[in-house]
């Protein structure tokens, strides 16, 4: 009998639910699609859906911009990266993240990744007294959490500000805490791929009153930051309407009024998430030579991808299992390549930055595959794509040889 083939897509997203085609229905019906231009006089959508997001994971301000790259850079510009200064953030991430940092005109200095795919902070204590930045920009990349109690504690006492990168983390948490909430901004992104879907999209959660001050009027709120209701109160704003240039990045209505109703059901839909996650991972478990991640028991993810290693592959040999997998309909990512690749990309490939040494990053990218896991996948595709990776493992598996993490 032929090999099995699984026939569906790796980027086919869900429908939007019918809530939020009427509600863009509606939206459109008004005309009134920029944010500011609000009719009866009400909050608009975008306005509402700020305030529904800071409520949601108990934050004080929120603002929604054009893309969680753009809310990366307001935020950072917002708190204050001067020209030319270093901020750290995780090798292992993806290139909005430092491209966020250069378009600030800061210097990205990338830190070292464990083999759970967060943060090493021995190397973030080690460039924090090396570069003297006073921030760092944390990429919770794939929605890997970093422990972030000693994370925080490191942080405080280098006095090193915190701005979350949570593209991968939206309705995750680290020990009950939402993701978001643990620096002075939380930022997120509504791109087609991510949590929540309006196809490009971004937003900032913060309790800090300057700061959000600060990111409104960048955005492009004109004089119209009144208009806002996750955001400081207007006397708040100071000097900030005449100091901070317009950058404009807005949200419009049209893609808040279809976020609202997903916002709703984030919760579900992480759930969702976790069940295909689980069916994947419990099935990739045991397979020889394949090397899972392991997961704090205080870290709440949403598994909408899966990382696995083959650590004894060679780099001719994961090129081999990924065209062996593609071969069965089976699309995984591998961020070994010598040459960036659709989405996927490492540290070598991003030539503007300094050359970075990162040994321990590079081992942990030679063999770290990558898998979306949409929610139109059922769990009988789950069982069918995890038993074709194990088949294509097992080409290359040498049994004879001990293998990390098999006893
Ligand atoms: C880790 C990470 N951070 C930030 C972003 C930026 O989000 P956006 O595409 O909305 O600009 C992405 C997008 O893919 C991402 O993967």
């Amino acid at each position: 009998m032929a090999d099995p083939v699984f026939k569906g897509s790796f980027t086919e997203q869900e429908a939007l639910p019918q809530a939020a085609i009427d509600a863009a229905l509606a939206v459109m019906k008004t005309g009134r699609l920029h944010r500011y231009t609000v009719g009866g006089g009400g909050p608009s959508q975008a306005a509402l859906l700020e305030s529904e997001f800071a409520a949601a994971i108990g934050q004080d301000y929120c603002l929604a911009v054009a893309s969680g790259g753009y809310a990366l850079q307001l935020a950072m510009r917002a708190w204050g990266v001067s020209g030319d200064e270093p901020v750290l953030t995780n090798a292992f991430t993806l290139s909005p993240v430092p491209g966020a940092i250069a378009a600030v005109g800061g210097t990205p200095v990338l830190v070292e990744t464990t083999p759970d795919l967060t943060i090493d902070l021995d190397d973030l204590k080690d460039k924090i007294a090396a570069s003297g930045a006073r921030l760092l920009l944390l990429s919770h990349m794939r929605g890997h959490i970093t422990d972030m109690d000693a994370l925080c504690a490191l942080l405080d006492r280098t006095g090193v500000a915190l701005i979350e990168d949570c593209a991968h983390t939206m309705g995750a948490a680290w020990d009950g805490r939402p993701s978001g909430t643990f620096g002075v901004a939380g930022c997120f992104s509504t791109q087609t791929y991510k949590h929540i879907n309006s196809g490009e999209g971004g937003l900032i959660a913060s309790n800090d009153a300057k700061l959000m001050a600060r990111a409104t009027v960048l955005s492009g709120s004109y004089m119209l930051y009144g208009r806002h209701e996750a955001a400081p109160a207007p006397d708040a704003f100071g000097d900030a309407p005449f100091e901070c240039p317009n950058m404009s990045g807005r949200m419009d209505n049209l893609r808040a009024a279809i976020l609202r109703p997903q916002l709703a059901t984030l919760a579900d839909n992480a759930a969702r998430w976790n069940v295909r996650y689980d069916t994947v991972s419990e099935a990739l478990r045991d397979v020889p030579g394949l090397r899972l991640t392991e997961r704090d028991p205080r870290e709440t993810f949403v598994g909408s991808s899966i990382q696995f290693f083959l650590d004894d592959l060679t780099a001719d040999e994961c090129e081999a299992f990924v065209a062996a997998c593609r071969a069965r309909g089976v699309e995984i990512k591998w961020f070994g390549a010598s040459k960036a690749s659709g989405y996927t990309s490492t540290h070598h490939h991003w030539t503007y930055l300094p050359p970075q040494n990162l040994p321990r990053t590079d081992a942990i990218l030679a063999t770290l595959f990558d898998m979306r896991l949409p929610l139109t996948f059922s769990r009988e595709d789950c069982a069918l794509i995890a038993s074709i990776i194990a088949d294509c493992a097992a080409q290359f598996a040498a049994p004879f040889l001990p293998r990390a993490g098999v006893a």
